[in-house]
C-alpha cells in the first residue's frame, strides 16, 4: 500500500470534513457531535484547512486519512485525527503520527473520549502518556475524555 503525505489544500476541504464526519459515526456513536454535517463543513473550509496544520494521506491520488496539529506556545497539539472507516487498522494513522512526531515541536498533546477504546490502545503503543481523566464538562460532547502527552521517544522532552 503506497501512501504519501502531504499538507491539505482547499480543495481537499470537503473530503477531510467527510472523513471526520464518517468517523464519528462510525466509530463514536456515543458522542455525537455538537455541530450539524453542514456546520462542520463549514468550520473545515473556513477555519480548519485555512490554519494551515491539516496533513492528508493519499493511496492513489485519492485522499484516505486527515491530521490536524496545533502549535501553542510551549507545546503541539494534534486536534483531528481520522482514517477512511474501510481503511483503519492498515498503519495508516501510525503513519500520520510519526510524521507528527518529527515536524511538530514537543511534547504533543490530545484529547480522546475514554470511550475510545482503539484510539487510547493506538496512541499509548505510540508512546503516549495519560496526563489527566476528565468528566467531559468541558467539551462540547459533554462526553468523559483523557488527555495524553508525547514527550519523545524516551519520555524526555
Ligand atoms: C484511531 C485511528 C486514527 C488509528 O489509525 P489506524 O490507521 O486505524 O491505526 P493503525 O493501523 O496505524 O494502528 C492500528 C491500531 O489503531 C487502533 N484502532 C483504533 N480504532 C480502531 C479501529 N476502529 N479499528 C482498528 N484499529 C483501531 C488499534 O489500537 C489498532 O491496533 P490493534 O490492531 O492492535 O487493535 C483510526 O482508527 C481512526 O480514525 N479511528 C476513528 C476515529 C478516531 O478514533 N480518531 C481519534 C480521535 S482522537
Amino acid at each position: 500500500m503506497n501512501v504519501t503525505l502531504r499538507p491539505a489544500t482547499a480543495a481537499d476541504a470537503p473530503r477531510v470534513a467527510s472523513l471526520l464526519i464518517d468517523t464519528r459515526a462510525a466509530f463514536m456513536p456515543y458522542a455525537p457531535s455538537a455541530h450539524t454535517d453542514p456546520e462542520v463543513r463549514d468550520w473545515v473550509g473556513a477555519h480548519l484547512v485555512p490554519s494551515g496544520g491539516v496533513t492528508v494521506a493519499e493511496i492513489g491520488g485519492k485522499v484516505v486519512a486527515a491530521m490536524a496539529a496545533d502549535k501553542a506556545e510551549a507545546l503541539s497539539w494534534i486536534t483531528q485525527m481520522a482514517v477512511e472507516p474501510t481503511l483503519v487498522g492498515q498503519g495508516i494513522g501510525s503513519l500520520l503520527l510519526a510524521h507528527a512526531k518529527c515536524t511538530l515541536p514537543l511534547p504533543i498533546r490530545l484529547y480522546t473520549f475514554q470511550a475510545n477504546s482503539g484510539a487510547r490502545r493506538f496512541y499509548e503503543r505510540h508512546g503516549f502518556k495519560v496526563v489527566e481523566l476528565t468528566d467531559g464538562k468541558a467539551n462540547e460532547e459533554r462526553c468523559p475524555d483523557v488527555l495524553l502527552e508525547f514527550k519523545g521517544p524516551n519520555g524526555e522532552v
